[in-house]
């Protein structure tokens, strides 16, 4: 065993062509056998396993990259549900997400789903979801809307993260958010309400903790810089 196990160390090249066969097989058998017959539009990159679920519609705007191999949970599979007909999950252009993350959505049309603008960012292990699926009131919480005993839907929201957001590693978004440009959600947090553009929130539940005008005011300096070189 202990030369086999110095045989592997040896051979960086063949272990790194196992790992990507063993990689490739995940990613296959997380699309074509553990997820439901979705519709797909756009061709996303995918290096790491993702499970597609429910009867709605999932949409790539295009240079979507998900998956990093030198990050945590890189052989665990993302989790995409679109639970209805008509919820849509939808990436924009040009959007990097690490790994693990989970959507769930169930809510229809401009009710529910999820939107994330261009350019934005993912951390590792991120969590969207526009409901809370189940009632608060103790006497209804255990009637799911298909249940026997009937239970109804609970209200949904739309999530939409705007463009060039970056959303930290473990951090949780929660039903109805809209987070305005450039905005940061820090690591670790519960986003729970909505926030404007350009500002850093953070914690359980989430809030303000900085604004990027410091940044903003350089960007304008610059580009007055630009126009006067010009
Ligand atoms: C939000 C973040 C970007 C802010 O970075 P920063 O500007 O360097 O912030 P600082 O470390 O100077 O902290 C500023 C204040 O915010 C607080 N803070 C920072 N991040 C926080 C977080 N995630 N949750 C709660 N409070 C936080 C700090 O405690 C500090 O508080 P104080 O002013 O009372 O001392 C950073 O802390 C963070 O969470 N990064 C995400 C990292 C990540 O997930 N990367 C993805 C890897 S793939």
């Amino acid at each position: 065993m202990a030369k086999i196990k110095q045989w592997f160390k040896k051979h960086k090249t063949f272990r790194s062509k196992i790992a990507s066969i063993y990689q490739w097989f995940n990613i296959f058998w997380a699309k074509n056998i553990l997820s439901d017959e979705v519709e797909i539009i756009g061709n996303p990159v995918f290096r790491v396993p993702t499970i597609f679920k429910g009867k709605g519609k999932f949409i790539f705007g295009g240079n979507n990259n998900f998956g990093g191999d030198t990050s945590p949970d890189f052989y665990q599979p993302n989790y995409l549900e679109a639970r209805n007909p008509n919820t849509t999950i939808e990436f924009a252009k040009h959007i990097f997400v690490n790994n693990n993350l989970t959507i769930i959505a169930e809510g229809e049309g401009d009710e529910g789903g999820v939107f994330i603008d261009d350019d934005t960012m993912f951390g590792f292990n991120v969590t969207i979801m526009d409901s809370n699926f189940h009632d608060i009131d103790p006497n209804k919480r255990w009637l799911l809307p298909n249940s026997k005993e009937g239970g109804v839907r609970v209200k949904s929201a739309k999530v939409v993260i705007g463009k060039n957001c970056w959303i930290g590693s473990n951090s949780m978004i929660l039903k109805g958010v809209h987070l305005g440009e450039n905005s940061i959600v820090g690591a670790g947090s519960v986003v729970t309400k909505s926030f404007p553009k350009n500002v850093i929130v953070a914690g359980n539940p989430a809030k303000i903790i900085a604004t990027l005008d410091k940044y903003l005011k350089e960007q304008n300096q610059d580009e007055k810089m630009d126009s006067c070189i010009r």
